[in-house]
């Protein structure tokens, strides 16, 4: 586990970071795009890290990849590139830099070694796992292969770099239902999230089998919340992860994923709208829309809020957390994940 005391005592001997109201001051057009979710005092305590960390990452020729879920400070204070867990995969394979840090959880690092294996990945803090991940190994691939031979497997990026190498393809939940449709099987197995796979399963042909695994944010929402939600409020509009319970996603206006969720309110502008997904999603699109009012019921992720500017500066100072992935699992993983950026790409452009 990463021992969170000496960090600060490390960054104080070679940073300022005293909260500045100066430094605040001139980073002002930085500030303006969390101003309605960030307090000024708040921002006078972010910004000398975050004028430390892009400075620092020049210096170290590394680029940031950041998910949708981080917080503003990271989403809109340091990261060169955000998006949902397809568009940072795709976007791993574009970057020249040498250095790669991923402000998300473990398998998104892991994802951008496996593209990547020549490159350096950082992790800030390597206890930022996931439900998901955590819920299957490649044993229960093979399990699964055993009780249904010669369904192909596909599984969520949302794993680790063996069940990816036990896989068929890989998908995410922007492109899940391509993917499975692409399969030349009847049947299909998925895994490890059982409401993506029941929520796929409702618009397949396929027949699909899955893993009893679940996303701890998303299952925590129940149709119940949100048909009060909309009894309360006729006007209110609601967007749904597919990580959610089929029953949650029958009452929603849109499903997407994080990026298509974030599309969509830019598209349609609702007065009012309930994000049923992670806190932080609100949070980094609150500025850019001011006409749109999101209803603050939100869950929490664990393992994504363990990511923090503190940490980022110190994984650049040090350049340590480095993830690692055995290069024959990478390759098999690899093919995995190849697999579905080229079949997703091929449906995009059929
Ligand atoms: P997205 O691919 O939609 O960004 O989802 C990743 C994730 O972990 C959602 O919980
Ligand atoms: Fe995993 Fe759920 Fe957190 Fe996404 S929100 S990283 S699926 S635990």
């Amino acid at each position: 586990m990463l021992d969170v005391t000496p960090i600060g005592s490390v960054l104080a001997e070679h940073y300022d970071l005293a909260p500045s109201v100066d430094l605040a001051e001139d980073t002002r057009d930085i500030y303006a795009r969390m101003s309605r979710v960030v307090t000024p005092a708040d921002w006078a305590m972010f910004a000398p890290y975050v004028i430390a960390i892009n400075k620092l990452k020049k210096e170290r020729g590394a680029v940031i990849l950041a998910h949708n879920y981080m917080t503003p400070e990271i989403y809109h204070g340091i990261a060169d590139f955000m998006g949902d867990s397809l568009q940072l995969a795709i976007r791993a394979t574009e970057v020249e830099q040498d250095v790669i840090v991923q402000c998300g959880v473990h398998f998104m690092a892991e994802t951008s070694k496996i593209l990547n294996p020549q490159k350096t990945v950082l992790i800030p803090d390597m206890e930022a796992g996931c439900s998901l991940a955590e819920s299957i190994t490649a044993a229960g691939i093979e399990d699964m292969r055993a009780k249904f031979p010669g369904a192909p497997v596909v599984s969520y990026v949302n794993t680790t770099a063996e069940v990816k190498a036990a896989s068929d393809v890989c998908c995410t939940s922007s492109n899940a239902l391509q993917i499975v449709e692409a399969m030349d099987s009847d049947t299909v197995i998925m895994t490890p999230d059982q409401y993506l796979a029941q929520n796929v399963a409702k618009q397949s042909s396929k027949k699909i089998v899955y893993w009893a695994g679940s996303c701890i944010v998303h299952e925590m929402y129940t149709a119940e919340e949100i048909r009060a939600y909309r009894e309360n409020d006729p006007e209110i509009r609601i967007v749904a992860h597919p990580e959610c319970t089929p029953d949650v996603v029958a009452e929603a206006d849109f499903t997407g994923s994080t990026s298509a969720m974030i599309n969509w309110v830019k598209r349609n502008k609702p007065a009012k709208t309930l994000l049923v997904t992670e806190c932080s999603m609100a949070s980094n699109i609150a500025d850019e829309l001011p006409e749109v009012e999101f209803t603050k019921s939100c869950n929490m992720c664990p393992f994504m809020k363990k990511i923090t500017l503190e940490k980022v500066l110190y994984s650049l100072h040090t350049m340590t957390q480095e993830v690692t992935v055995d290069p024959a699992v990478a390759e098999k993983a690899r093919a995995s994940v190849q697999r579905m950026i080229d079949l997703s790409a091929a449906a995009e452009n059929a």
